[in-house]
């Protein structure tokens, strides 16, 4: 459920008509809907209500001030992995107590910053890792909360480049190695062990592999009871899916159920789950809206030019995702227009959609909306091609604002510079 919908025609996101803001701000722009986000905040976690919970929203997923901002101002916590998303999240006022922080490498410099900013807890991925927290801890004379993200062995389903929770994935520690881990963490005099934490992948379209992941960690945690450990917070990840195209995820609601089901392992015990969404929250809540410039016929195929790239929206060549194509101005007529949607680089991987029936055929100038790209788009975007990266829109009923202003080209090279020597 969101809030683009066409009205005699012509697209709108809540009351704004989308030309309007292509207009007066340019494209390529990313366009965020501030009633989806709320809506899909609230639906999330009213869904997990049966359990004391709280919301860490995966902050890499979209990780604006402005959209940072509503989920933090419903009560949102965030899921952070690095210095740069804890330093966002505190801009918002964000309660350091609902802030984690997850990811496989993280530097000196980032424990130092969680642990003097009082995070709720580091995920910790590795000994290593936990050796490097206790060290850094130490050092300030403080005690840092941990939860171990245990690598359950559960096949998410779902692209091999966004699921983690395989033993073959760099994520997590194995259960028999994380058992050890927990007691020998409990002994540290620097880490207080405050939870267990999994994530399993990314846009999951069955429950069940939650399922599945949830009972290990209850299992996992029985027996570290019996030892004398003490797990407080049960960290699930994130990985809901949403449909771009085909696909038929579960519903937040449904979820929420699978969910309580399974945190039937953990009765009991007095714990509070964490749950850390990313797309189901922000990804049908944001659109890429680009303008064809041109129009040309190969020899075997038809492409449609865009001034959209992937150095803006990279999932198409990255993961091969699908994306839904929508005109600004709807047009009549059967779909028999069928093209490549690509971008200027020179790249065959860019391309933002290939052999798409798009309708009647676009013409040169017209605008076109890439849905479903709140999540993973701008985050993901970046400078190739020396191209500035897309402003960002944020629209609240028949208001809208610039939340990100289009990069100018003294922004790309300011942080460069020609030393003496290269003449
Ligand atoms: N927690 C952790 C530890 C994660 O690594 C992730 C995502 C999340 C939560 C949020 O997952 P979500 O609810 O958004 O599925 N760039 C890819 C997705 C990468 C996901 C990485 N981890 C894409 O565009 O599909």
């Amino acid at each position: 459920m969101h809030h683009f919908e066409y009205r005699d025609d012509e697209l709108f996101c809540e009351q704004v008509p989308l030309a309007k803001i292509a207009a007066e701000v340019g494209t390529p722009v990313y366009v965020y809907s501030h009633a989806t986000l709320e809506r899909h905040y609230k639906v999330f976690d009213n869904a997990l209500g049966a359990n004391k919970h709280i919301v860490c929203y995966s902050v890499k997923a979209n990780s604006n001030l402005a959209v940072l901002r509503t989920l933090v101002a419903m009560g949102a916590g965030v899921d952070t992995v690095s210095r740069g998303e804890i330093f966002r999240a505190l801009k918002v006022g964000a309660d350091p107590k609902k802030i984690v922080f997850s990811g496989v490498g993280k530097r000196e410099d980032e424990i130092v910053y969680g642990l003097e900013q009082g995070i709720l807890a580091f995920n910790v991925e590795s000994t290593s890792e936990l050796h490097a927290i206790e060290r850094v801890a130490a050092r300030l004379g403080k005690r840092a909360p941990i939860s171990l993200r245990v690598n359950p062995d559960v096949d998410a389903e779902t692209h091999p480049y966004i699921s983690t929770g395989l033993k073959k994935n760099k994520f997590g520690i194995g259960v028999a190695e994380a058992r050890k881990t927990f007691i020998d963490a409990s002994r540290m005099k620097h880490i207080e062990v405050v939870g267990i934490d999994c994530h399993i992948g990314s846009q999951l379209t069955k429950t069940s592999p939650f399922k599945d992941a949830i009972a290990r960690l209850g299992e996992l945690t029985r027996s570290l009871v019996k030892e004398g450990v003490t797990i407080r917070y049960v960290d699930i990840g994130g990985g809901l899916g949403i449909p771009y195209n085909q696909e038929d995820p579960p519903s937040p609601a449904e979820y929420g159920k699978a969910i309580e089901e399974a945190m039937a392992a953990f009765t009991g015990l007095d714990v509070t789950l964490i749950c850390e969404p990313g797309r189901v929250i922000v990804g049908n809540a944001g659109v890429l809206m680009t303008r064809t410039l041109y129009l040309k016929q190969g020899e075997i195929k038809n492409f449609v030019i865009v001034d959209a790239a992937m150095n803006d929206l990279i999932r198409p060549a990255f993961y091969d995702s699908y994306h839904a194509i929508w005109p600004v101005k709807k047009q009549s007529g059967p779909q028999t227009y069928v093209a490549d949607v690509v971008g200027p680089i020179c790249e065959t991987g860019d391309f933002l959609a290939r052999d798409r029936a798009l309708g009647q055929k676009p013409a040169e100038g017209d605008l076109l909306v890439l849905m479903s790209a709140g999540a993973y788009g701008f985050t993901m975007s970046s400078n190739y091609n020396t191209r500035q990266r897309a402003a960002e829109v944020m629209v609240k009923g028949s208001e809208y604002a610039v939340v990100r202003r289009r990069e100018e080209l003294e922004d790309m090279i300011k942080n460069e510079s020609v030393p003496s020597f290269v003449g």
